[in-house]
C-alpha cells in the first residue's frame, strides 16, 4: 500500500468514525433540561398551521428529507441567498418555510438559542406525520445548524423520472437499503405533486407516444381530466388518490393496483425482479409493518452526517446564519 492509499484509509476511517460519534451524540432528551416543552411547542405551531393549509403535513416531512438529503441534516436547505437550495434547479417545489419560521419564533420565546433549526425540521417531520395518522418515534436531536449552503449537492436528491436502480444507487450513497427506500417512498401516501411531475407518463412515456404501460388505464383516465396535454403543468394532485390527507398503507395498495402517480413510485412494485417488490407487498399487507420500518427509516435518514458538538451553530434565524 502506497503511503498515499494508507493516509486516504486512515483519512476514510476517521471520517468514519466521525460520523459514528457524531450519530452517538444525538439523543431523544438532548433539550430535557434545555427546552423540556420543546415537542408540545412544534406540536402546537403544526396544529394551527393546519387551519391555514390542509397540505402543511406533507410539506414539512418533504422539508426534513431534502435537508438530510444534500450535504447532512444541517438545516442548510433553509438558508436564503443567491447560493440557496431552495431555488436550485432541479426546482424543489419545497414548502413551508413560514411555518419553520412560526416554529422558530416560538422557540425562541421559551428556549432562546437552544434548538437547532436541523432538529426542528426533524420534529417537525415527526409531529406532522402522527397528526395525520401516521406512527410517533422518539425523535434523536441535538444536531446543530450547518453555516454554507450546498447548491452543488442538490443531484443527491431522487427525482421522480430517474430508474430504480438509480434511486437505490443514490439511497446507498446515504447508507440507507431497499426497505429504507420503500419505507421512505410510503410518505407519498400523503401530499400532492404537480402534473409536471409526471404528465409524461400519460401522453408520450419515455418517447412513445403513449401512456406509461405499468399505470392502470382507468386511472391514466382520471389523470387526463386533471391534467390535460399542454395544460398547467403546476396543478397539484393527490399522490393518494384516496387518502392523500392522512398517512396510511394505501399507497402500497396503489402501487399493486398500478396506481402509483409518480414513476419512481411505481417503479418500486413494477420493476421485475427488483427486491423492493416484496417489500411493497408486505407493507401493502400490514400497514403496522410499515409503520415500524418507516419510523426506523426516519430515523436512520436523521442520522445523515449531522453536526454537533461544537461544529456549526444554532441559528437565531433559520434562514440566515448567525
Ligand atoms: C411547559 O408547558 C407547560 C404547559 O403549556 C407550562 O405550564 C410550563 O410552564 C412549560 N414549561 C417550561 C419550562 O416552559
Ligand atoms: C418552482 O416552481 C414553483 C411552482 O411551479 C414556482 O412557484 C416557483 O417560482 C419555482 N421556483 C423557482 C426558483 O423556479
Ligand atoms: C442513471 O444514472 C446514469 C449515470 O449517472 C445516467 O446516465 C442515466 O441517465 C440515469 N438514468 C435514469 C433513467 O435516471
Ligand atoms: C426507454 O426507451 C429506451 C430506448 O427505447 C429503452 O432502452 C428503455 O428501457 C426505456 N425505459 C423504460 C423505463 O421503459
Ligand atoms: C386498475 O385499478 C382498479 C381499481 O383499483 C383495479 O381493480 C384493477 O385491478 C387495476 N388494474 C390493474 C391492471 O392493476
Ligand atoms: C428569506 O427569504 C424570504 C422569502 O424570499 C423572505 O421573506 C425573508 O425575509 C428572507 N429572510 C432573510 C433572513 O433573509
Amino acid at each position: 500500500m502506497s503511503s498515499f492509499k494508507i493516509l486516504q484509509t486512515l483519512f476514510l476511517l476517521s471520517a468514519a468514525m466521525m460520523i459514528a460519534e457524531s450519530n452517538a451524540q444525538l439523543s431523544g432528551t438532548f433539550y430535557a433540561k434545555t427546552c423540556p416543552n420543546v415537542s408540545s411547542i412544534v406540536r402546537s405551531v403544526l396544529q394551527n398551521a393546519q387551519q391555514n393549509d390542509i397540505w402543511i403535513f406533507p410539506k414539512l416531512v418533504r422539508l426534513h428529507f431534502h435537508d438530510c438529503f444534500v450535504h447532512g441534516c444541517d438545516a442548510s436547505l433553509l438558508l436564503n441567498g443567491t447560493d440557496s437550495e431552495k431555488t436550485a434547479t432541479p426546482n424543489l417545489s419545497t414548502d413551508g418555510y413560514s411555518v419553520i419560521d412560526d416554529i422558530k419564533t416560538a422557540l425562541e420565546i421559551s428556549c432562546p438559542r437552544v434548538v437547532s433549526c436541523a432538529d426542528i425540521l426533524a420534529l417537525a417531520a415527526q409531529i406532522s406525520v402522527s397528526l395525520a395518522g401516521g406512527p410517533t418515534w422518539e425523535v434523536p436531536l441535538g444536531r446543530r445548524d450547518g453555516r454554507t449552503a450546498h447548491r452543488e449537492a442538490i443531484g443527491a436528491i431522487p427525482s421522480a423520472h430517474e430508474s430504480l436502480n438509480n434511486i437505490t444507487a443514490k439511497f446507498k450513497n446515504m447508507g440507507l437499503d431497499s426497505t429504507d427506500l420503500v419505507a421512505l417512498s410510503g410518505v407519498h401516501t400523503f401530499g400532492r405533486a404537480q402534473c409536471s411531475s409526471f404528465v409524461d407518463r400519460l401522453y408520450n412515456f419515455n418517447g412513445s407516444g403513449k401512456s406509461d404501460p405499468t399505470l392502470n388505464a382507468t386511472y391514466v383516465k382520471s389523470l387526463t381530466q386533471l391534467c390535460p396535454k399542454g395544460g398547467n403543468g403546476g396543478s397539484l394532485i393527490d399522490l393518494d388518490e384516496s387518502t392523500s390527507l392522512s398517512f396510511d398503507n394505501n399507497y402500497f395498495l396503489n402501487l399493486q393496483n398500478h396506481r402509483g402517480l409518480l414513476q419512481s413510485d411505481q417503479e418500486l412494485f413494477s420493476t421485475s425482479g427488483a427486491d423492493t417488490v416484496a417489500i411493497v407487498n408486505r407493507f401493502a399487507n400490514s400497514q403496522s409493518q410499515f409503520f415500524d420500518s418507516f419510523a426506523k427509516s426516519m430515523i436512520k435518514m436523521g442520522n445523515i452526517s449531522p453536526l454537533t458538538g461544537s461544529n456549526g451553530e444554532i441559528r437565531i434565524d433559520c434562514r440566515k446564519i448567525n
